[in-house]
Protein backbone atom coordinates (compact mmCIF):
# COMPACT_ATOMS: atom_id res chain seq x y z
CA UNK A 1 0.00 0.00 0.00
CA UNK A 2 1.73 3.21 -1.10
CA UNK A 3 0.98 5.74 1.67
CA UNK A 4 1.70 9.55 0.98
CA UNK A 5 2.06 12.56 3.28
CA UNK A 6 0.97 16.08 2.40
CA UNK A 7 2.11 18.34 4.62
CA UNK A 8 1.96 22.05 5.44
CA UNK A 9 0.02 24.78 7.68
CA UNK A 10 -3.05 24.89 5.53
CA UNK A 11 -3.99 27.96 7.49
CA UNK A 12 -6.37 27.81 6.28
CA UNK A 13 -6.75 24.82 3.40
CA UNK A 14 -7.74 26.75 0.09
CA UNK A 15 -8.85 25.07 -3.05
CA UNK A 16 -5.41 25.03 -4.16
CA UNK A 17 -4.32 22.53 -1.34
CA UNK A 18 -7.68 20.70 -2.60
CA UNK A 19 -6.89 20.74 -5.72
CA UNK A 20 -3.16 18.89 -4.88
CA UNK A 21 -5.23 16.54 -2.55
CA UNK A 22 -7.68 15.36 -5.58
CA UNK A 23 -4.61 14.58 -7.65
CA UNK A 24 -2.77 12.93 -4.96
CA UNK A 25 -5.77 11.21 -4.00
CA UNK A 26 -5.63 9.82 -7.29
CA UNK A 27 -2.08 8.45 -7.62
CA UNK A 28 -1.79 6.79 -3.98
CA UNK A 29 -3.67 4.42 -2.38
CA UNK A 30 -3.87 6.65 1.08
CA UNK A 31 -2.85 10.22 1.35
CA UNK A 32 -2.66 11.78 5.03
CA UNK A 33 -2.70 15.73 4.65
CA UNK A 34 -0.94 16.99 7.72
CA UNK A 35 -0.84 19.75 9.46
CA UNK A 36 2.52 20.93 11.27
CA UNK A 37 1.65 22.17 14.91
CA UNK A 38 5.06 23.81 15.07
CA UNK A 39 5.09 25.75 11.90
CA UNK A 40 7.75 29.20 12.02
CA UNK A 41 4.65 30.91 10.87
CA UNK A 42 2.12 32.40 13.12
CA UNK A 43 -0.68 31.02 13.27
CA UNK A 44 -4.41 32.96 12.40
CA UNK A 45 -6.59 29.55 13.08
CA UNK A 46 -5.81 27.03 15.96
CA UNK A 47 -4.68 23.93 14.39
CA UNK A 48 -7.42 21.74 15.63
CA UNK A 49 -10.03 24.67 13.69
CA UNK A 50 -7.68 24.17 10.38
CA UNK A 51 -7.97 20.41 11.00
CA UNK A 52 -11.66 20.46 11.52
CA UNK A 53 -12.20 22.27 8.83
CA UNK A 54 -10.17 20.27 6.14
CA UNK A 55 -11.43 17.05 7.50
CA UNK A 56 -15.52 18.88 6.58
CA UNK A 57 -13.45 19.80 3.25
CA UNK A 58 -12.40 16.34 2.33
CA UNK A 59 -14.92 14.09 3.74
CA UNK A 60 -15.80 13.34 -0.42
CA UNK A 61 -12.33 11.56 -0.46
CA UNK A 62 -12.19 8.26 0.51
CA UNK A 63 -8.39 7.60 0.92
CA UNK A 64 -7.78 10.51 2.83
CA UNK A 65 -6.91 11.25 6.24
CA UNK A 66 -6.56 14.19 8.17
CA UNK A 67 -4.00 14.82 10.91
CA UNK A 68 -1.92 17.14 12.72
CA UNK A 69 1.77 16.92 13.91
CA UNK A 70 5.13 17.66 16.05
CA UNK A 71 8.75 17.96 14.95
CA UNK A 72 10.14 16.80 11.45
CA UNK A 73 7.96 16.15 9.12
CA UNK A 74 10.12 13.33 7.16
CA UNK A 75 10.16 11.69 10.75
CA UNK A 76 6.73 11.95 11.10
CA UNK A 77 6.05 10.23 7.24
CA UNK A 78 8.42 7.21 8.32
CA UNK A 79 6.57 6.88 11.29
CA UNK A 80 3.33 6.48 9.51
CA UNK A 81 4.75 3.78 7.06
CA UNK A 82 5.00 6.10 3.88
CA UNK A 83 6.81 6.21 0.96
CA UNK A 84 6.28 9.57 -0.59
CA UNK A 85 5.67 13.10 0.48
CA UNK A 86 3.96 15.76 -1.85
CA UNK A 87 4.34 19.11 -2.23
CA UNK A 88 2.76 21.36 -4.32
CA UNK A 89 4.26 23.47 -6.66
CA UNK A 90 2.85 26.61 -8.15
CA UNK A 91 5.60 28.95 -9.48
CA UNK A 92 9.18 28.51 -10.45
CA UNK A 93 9.99 31.24 -7.31
CA UNK A 94 8.46 27.79 -4.90
CA UNK A 95 11.08 25.62 -7.21
CA UNK A 96 14.16 26.43 -4.97
CA UNK A 97 13.45 26.39 -1.94
CA UNK A 98 11.49 23.00 -2.44
CA UNK A 99 14.55 21.54 -3.79
CA UNK A 100 16.46 22.47 -0.57
CA UNK A 101 13.81 20.62 1.45
CA UNK A 102 13.54 18.07 -0.66
CA UNK A 103 17.38 16.99 -0.20
CA UNK A 104 17.33 17.49 3.60
CA UNK A 105 14.48 15.60 4.01
CA UNK A 106 16.04 12.61 1.85
CA UNK A 107 19.28 12.83 3.55
CA UNK A 108 17.52 12.42 6.89
CA UNK A 109 15.12 9.88 5.48
CA UNK A 110 16.52 8.20 2.05
CA UNK A 111 13.66 5.86 1.79
CA UNK A 112 10.92 8.65 1.11
CA UNK A 113 10.93 10.25 -1.87
CA UNK A 114 8.93 14.23 -2.67
CA UNK A 115 6.76 14.27 -5.32
CA UNK A 116 6.08 17.52 -6.64
CA UNK A 117 2.72 17.82 -7.75
CA UNK A 118 1.07 21.35 -9.63
CA UNK A 119 -1.99 22.84 -9.23
CA UNK A 120 -5.03 23.72 -11.78
CA UNK A 121 -3.45 27.06 -13.44
CA UNK A 122 -6.72 29.06 -11.90
CA UNK A 123 -5.20 27.88 -8.75
CA UNK A 124 -1.54 29.42 -8.73
CA UNK A 125 -1.54 32.57 -7.16
CA UNK A 126 -3.48 31.43 -4.23
CA UNK A 127 -1.01 31.57 -1.03
CA UNK A 128 -3.08 31.26 2.59
CA UNK A 129 -1.77 34.56 3.09
CA UNK A 130 -3.42 35.65 -0.23
CA UNK A 131 -6.82 34.22 1.09
CA UNK A 132 -6.41 36.41 5.13
CA UNK A 133 -5.03 39.49 3.11
CA UNK A 134 -8.43 39.36 0.98
CA UNK A 135 -11.16 38.14 3.63
CA UNK A 136 -9.48 40.58 6.38
CA UNK A 137 -10.54 43.51 3.83
CA UNK A 138 -13.70 42.41 3.09
CA UNK A 139 -13.00 40.87 -0.30
CA UNK A 140 -15.08 37.74 -1.26
CA UNK A 141 -13.10 34.77 -0.83
CA UNK A 142 -15.77 32.02 -1.60
CA UNK A 143 -13.83 31.41 -5.61
CA UNK A 144 -10.70 30.21 -3.37
CA UNK A 145 -11.28 28.32 -0.34
CA UNK A 146 -14.24 25.18 -0.06
CA UNK A 147 -17.33 26.20 1.42
CA UNK A 148 -16.20 24.79 5.07
CA UNK A 149 -13.80 27.83 5.51
CA UNK A 150 -15.67 30.48 4.09
CA UNK A 151 -18.62 30.04 5.94
CA UNK A 152 -16.58 29.18 9.16
CA UNK A 153 -14.79 32.86 8.50
CA UNK A 154 -17.77 34.75 7.67
CA UNK A 155 -19.70 33.42 10.55
CA UNK A 156 -16.38 33.81 12.84
CA UNK A 157 -15.64 37.35 12.24
CA UNK A 158 -18.98 38.82 11.18
CA UNK A 159 -19.29 41.71 13.30
N1 LIG B 1 -2.60 26.08 -3.24
C1 LIG B 1 -2.68 27.19 -2.53
N2 LIG B 1 -1.71 27.59 -1.70
C2 LIG B 1 -0.62 26.83 -1.61
C3 LIG B 1 -0.46 25.64 -2.33
C4 LIG B 1 -1.53 25.28 -3.18
N3 LIG B 1 -1.49 24.18 -3.89
N4 LIG B 1 0.72 25.11 -2.02
C5 LIG B 1 1.31 25.93 -1.14
N5 LIG B 1 0.49 26.96 -0.90
C6 LIG B 1 0.76 28.11 -0.04
C7 LIG B 1 0.56 27.78 1.40
O1 LIG B 1 -0.79 28.05 1.79
C8 LIG B 1 1.52 28.73 2.03
O2 LIG B 1 0.92 30.00 2.12
P1 LIG B 1 1.37 31.03 3.22
O3 LIG B 1 2.84 31.20 3.11
O4 LIG B 1 0.61 32.22 2.86
O5 LIG B 1 0.96 30.40 4.52
C9 LIG B 1 2.66 28.86 1.04
O6 LIG B 1 2.11 28.48 -0.18
C10 LIG B 1 3.83 28.01 1.35
O7 LIG B 1 3.38 26.69 1.42
P2 LIG B 1 4.29 25.57 2.01
O8 LIG B 1 5.66 25.68 1.42
O9 LIG B 1 3.57 24.28 1.88
O10 LIG B 1 4.48 26.02 3.47
P3 LIG B 1 3.59 25.68 4.65
O11 LIG B 1 3.84 26.72 5.66
O12 LIG B 1 2.19 25.44 4.29
O13 LIG B 1 4.22 24.27 5.16
C11 LIG B 1 5.82 22.88 6.25
C12 LIG B 1 5.59 24.12 5.40
C13 LIG B 1 5.02 22.94 7.52
C14 LIG B 1 5.42 21.63 5.48
C15 LIG B 1 7.35 22.81 6.53
O14 LIG B 1 7.74 24.03 7.12
C16 LIG B 1 7.67 21.67 7.46
O15 LIG B 1 7.82 20.54 7.01
N6 LIG B 1 7.80 21.97 8.78
C17 LIG B 1 8.05 20.95 9.80
C18 LIG B 1 9.52 20.99 10.23
C19 LIG B 1 10.37 20.39 9.17
O16 LIG B 1 10.32 19.20 8.90
N7 LIG B 1 11.20 21.25 8.53
C20 LIG B 1 12.05 20.84 7.45
C21 LIG B 1 13.42 20.61 7.95
S1 LIG B 1 14.42 19.81 6.71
Amino acid sequence: MKIAIYPGSFDPVTKGHIDILQTAAGIFDKVIIAVAKNSEKQGFLPVEKRVELIKKSVKDLKNVEVDAFDGLTIYYAREKGAAVLIRGLRAVSDFEYEMQLSQANSALAPEIKTVFLTTKPKYNFISSSTIKEIFLNKGDISKFVPDAVNEYLQKSFEC
